[in-house]
């Protein structure tokens, strides 16, 4: 019998996430069919109780439920609790099981590019969901040193006093790190600044920033944000949002299916959705 996953969010339209797990699914053979639903706050508990009764696989949730899902779920494993946010659900013998692959799929992305987190000084930019995801996950890995530079500067310091993971960190504002950008060796932007349609946004200018230096951002809709453009033309090398949304996919197929997807395919498939373009009109 053909298996069910999905996907939950509100609103929903935009994912490219049918597209690359049903291309897997056909890829490696496997009955089943991935499915995109619209679903408001309020009916969140009652769509997971009909996704369960039907014997769904596994789903993934977007926003607004990655921490709302939580307390309809059998389980929710570490990584996700510490972190508040679960985007992968596994059916694992009829109780669901929620997991987070957002921050270990930006990690598995950097693995290109670092070969040894354990030297670097990394400044993240923005202090979100998505922050808070990546933050916790390389704070795991024992990096030299982890601050976090945010508007508001009190959320960031709420940020650092919630890791659970010890590792050298501090809150600053962004005025603070436009003046000490050159001494990190990695600077990860992780706010929607600078995603279409405001393309010409960015957070903090790069004027000093260390040659070798890798500047990662988190957009994937234009491929080359300004402030990843920027960043190119400073010497930098530079890695797009592309990665962490093909690496939180795969490690999402991975638990359903436990097969390692091809990450080349699953990479040029969203490419090729995305039009190649740098500017997508969504
Ligand atoms: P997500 O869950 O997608 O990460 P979020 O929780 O809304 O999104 O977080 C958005 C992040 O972008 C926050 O760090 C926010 O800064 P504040 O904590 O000061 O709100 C940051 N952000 C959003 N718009 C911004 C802007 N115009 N300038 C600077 N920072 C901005």
């Amino acid at each position: 019998m053909k298996k069910l996953f999905a996907v939950l969010g509100d609103p929903i339209g935009h994912s490219m996430s049918p597209l690359m797990h049903n291309d897997l699914f056909t890829h490696y053979n496997i009955d089943a069919v991935y499915l995109p639903f619209q679903v408001k706050p309020e009916d969140l508990g009652v769509s997971v109780k009909g996704l369960k009764a039907l014997g769904v696989g596994g789903f993934n949730v977007t926003v607004p439920h990655k921490s709302a899902i939580i307390p309809f779920l059998d389980g929710v494993d570490e990584l996700a609790l510490s972190i508040g946010a679960v985007n992968t659900v596994v059916n694992e013998e009829g109780k669901l099981i929620g997991y987070n692959t957002d921050g270990p799929g930006f990690l598995k992305g950097l693995e290109t590019y670092v070969t040894s987190l354990s030297e670097q000084k990394i400044l993240l930019i923005g202090a979100g969901g998505a922050a808070r995801a990546i933050y916790f996950t390389l704070a795991k890995s024992k990096p030299v040193a982890v601050d976090i530079a945010n508007r508001t500067v009190e959320t960031a310091v709420q940020l650092v006093e919630e890791c659970p993971f010890s590792v050298p960190s501090k809150a600053i504002s962004l005025d603070e790190a436009n003046k000490s950008l050159d001494q990190y060796d990695l600077i990860i932007q992780t706010t929607m600044i600078g995603m279409y349609p405001k393309v010409t946004e960015q957070p903090v200018d790069l004027l000093h920033i260390k040659q070798q230096a890798l500047v990662c951002d988190i957009i994937y809709n234009p491929l080359n944000t300004q402030f990843l453009q920027e960043a190119g033309q400073k010497g930098a090398r530079i890695q797009n949002g592309i990665d962490m949304f093909v690496y939180q996919g795969a490690l999402a197929f991975e638990k359903w299916t436990r097969i390692s997807p091809d990450i080349q395919r699953m990479r040029e498939n969203v490419l090729k959705q995305l039009g190649g373009a740098n500017y997508v009109n969504w």
